[in-house]
């Protein structure tokens, strides 16, 4: 029985993607975003408007390091990695300082993960504090290298992934593979049927707008998966990270805006 959830809005893409572009154009220096050519269109237009070149790769680790290695040569860019590096991991690990700071009774944190940066920065953050807290992280089944790796102890990389958690489609690396093994309690995976109902509950219930690859921390607590295992549904105050609310209207309702009009009219009538 889970007495407090307590969630921690943490806009992870916002937190890179989109003020790099801002901060490089407040200094009139061009930012090339590699973005996979599957992302919500909302995340493009949000990087173009923040001033960032978007440049398509197809949704595949390959593709993205070839892409950004490509960008470096022909321009002579400086990159700027999404989670396997020490100071992005180091960054993103103020975040669960602060919420052991707003929340100190925390015994579970439950954080998305794609290349592990995030969830890096996070458990060795919660456990400098509280070496006794759980940090657990949550991963699409359709993407679910990182559960794969800690069962047999080995990194493993996924040549095809296919969730609608599109951010969540990265695999880790050498400096955040050996982290989230020797550091992550565990990894919990969903569906996307679960993850969509998370983001239905965070809609209706908290109010709050999260796109599919930060929902699935709450639709991990809400899974069976989680509530049958007694390692984990034990904790009475649970912390999940919500990273990044980039998701469009047509995917955020669930209904096309045709539909939406439709509603509309049948009631008014
Ligand atoms: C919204 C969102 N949440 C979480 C993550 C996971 O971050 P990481 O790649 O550091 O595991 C990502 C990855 O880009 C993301 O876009």
């Amino acid at each position: 029985m889970i007495s407090k959830l307590h969630s921690y809005f943490f806009p992870k893409l916002v937190a890179i993607m989109l003020p790099l572009s801002l901060a490089a154009q407040l200094r009139g220096i061009p930012a090339f975003v590699v973005i996979p050519n599957t992302a919500p269109k909302c995340k493009v237009a949000n990087v173009r408007r923040y001033g960032g070149h978007v440049i398509f790769c197809e949704p595949t680790m390959q593709s993205r390091e070839e892409t950004a290695i490509r960008v470096l040569q022909e321009i002579g860019a400086v990159l700027v990695p999404s989670s396997n590096d020490v100071r992005i991991i180091s960054g993103q690990g103020t975040l669960s300082l602060e919420f052991l700071d707003q929340a100190p009774k925390l015994e579970t944190l439950i954080v998305p993960i794609s290349g592990g940066g995030l969830l890096s920065g996070v458990v060795i953050g919660a456990k400098s504090k509280n070496p006794a807290i759980q940090v657990l992280g949550a991963e699409p089944k359709g993407g679910d290298d990182a559960a794969q790796s800690k069962a047999c102890g080995r990194l493993v990389s996924l040549s095809h992934t296919n969730t609608i958690a599109d951010g969540l489609r990265a695999s880790m690396g050498d400096i955040t593979w050996p982290i989230v093994r020797d550091l992550v309690d565990d990894i919990i995976t969903v569906d996307d049927g679960e993850i969509l109902e998370a983001m239905r509950y965070n809609y209706e219930v908290l109010k709050v707008a999260v796109e599919p690859s930060a929902a699935i921390g709450l639709a991990a607590v809400l899974s069976d998966n989680f509530k049958k295992n007694s390692r984990w549904n034990c904790s009475q105050n649970i912390g999940i990270v919500i990273s990044g609310g980039e998701c469009g209207f047509r995917c955020s309702m669930g209904i096309t805006f045709t539909d939406y009009q439709d509603v509309i009219f049948l009631e008014g009538s």
